[in-house]
């Protein structure tokens, strides 16, 4: 995620996904900030999620759907109205949505090319393209729940995606594979809670992709409310996230402009990648970049 770009540009076939390496131009808070001044009407005309499909038919037409679907795009419009306006706290808009959904696909597929099997298939026999429906699925609705408010909005979550789940799979899965994968989905949305304990790889992706939102501009909202603490300085710290795999290990590399982002990556991922499953196949990188700050440590490995 280096700086910013329009994250409804793009197409299916994207090796870098959509989203999650945003490029030059708008922050994204000030998009976020301006999604939710919007009538609900023009908010939603602005949402359009796109993702590298690669070939993944079920998960193609399933963006389609989503992208069409008024209603779950209202809530998103609702959460970020309750997120930014309300409680002046990070983007919960659909650019959010945007990022962790792309990121949770790029987490899995890179830990496919290490040799790491999702949940889905493990367990259930089923395909990695059901994991990235899962997956997608669990990064599109994992914080539905901030519509109606943030205190327990992981729980809340629940029951606005059990609702829509059933549409947006229609026709896509038959029972009762069609129920295996909602049960998947909830379990990734519950599974995003600070204590939250994932029992499938598919659930660890979606929490940790969560958590890897942290890339510059992104917490801009707190800053220029005056709401300085660790959190935003640390957040405002970093620059970019970078996501690959070699020697059979996923590589997260994380660019800081001032060390205080370590907060971002001791405390705030490494809670969330603790427990996820994805700690025996992840190497968490922090880098200090630039001329700005005087090198106060060397790489740091979590
Ligand atoms: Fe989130």
């Amino acid at each position: 995620m280096t700086a910013e770009r329009d994250p409804s540009a793009g197409t299916d076939s994207d090796e870098v996904p959509q989203g999650a390496e945003p490029a030059p131009g708008t922050p994204v808070s000030v998009r976020a900030e301006r999604g939710a001044r919007m009538t609900p009407a023009e908010a939603v005309r602005d949402m359009r999620v796109t993702i590298p499909v690669r070939g993944n038919r079920t998960l193609r037409d399933l963006i389609d759907r989503v992208n069409r679907d008024g209603s779950l795009k209202a809530l998103w419009h609702a959460a970020n109205v309750n997120a930014v306006t309300r409680m002046q706290i990070n983007d919960h808009s659909w650019v959010h949505i945007q990022i962790v959904t792309n990121i949770g696909l790029k987490l899995l597929r890179e830990l496919r090319r290490v040799g790491v099997e999702p949940g889905m298939v493990r367990d259930y026999a089923m395909s990695q393209e059901d994991a990235e429906v899962v997956v997608v699925l669990g990064c599109l609705t994992h914080c539905l729940g901030m519509a109606i408010h943030r205190v327990s909005h992981e729980e809340m979550s629940l029951f606005l995606a059990a609702d829509r789940l059933p549409g947006l799979l229609d026709g896509l899965y038959q029972e009762p594979e069609r129920t295996i994968v909602e049960a998947e989905v909830l379990q990734t949305i519950i599974c995003h809670r600070s204590d939250g304990q994932p029992l499938s790889l598919e659930a660890g992706v979606v929490r940790v992709a969560d958590a890897l939102d942290m890339a510059k501009g992104r917490s801009r909202i707190p800053f220029e409310t005056g709401r300085v603490s660790i959190h935003s300085l640390s957040a405002a710290a970093i620059e970019e996230v970078r996501i690959g795999s070699s020697e059979g290990r996923v590589r997260i590399e994380i660019e800081m402009n001032n060390s205080s982002g370590l907060y971002q990556v001791d405390n705030l991922l490494r809670s969330k990648l603790r427990g996820s499953g994805l700690e025996e196949h992840i190497d968490v990188i922090a880098t200090i970049k630039g001329e700005t700050e005087k090198r106060l440590l060397p790489d740091f490995r979590l």
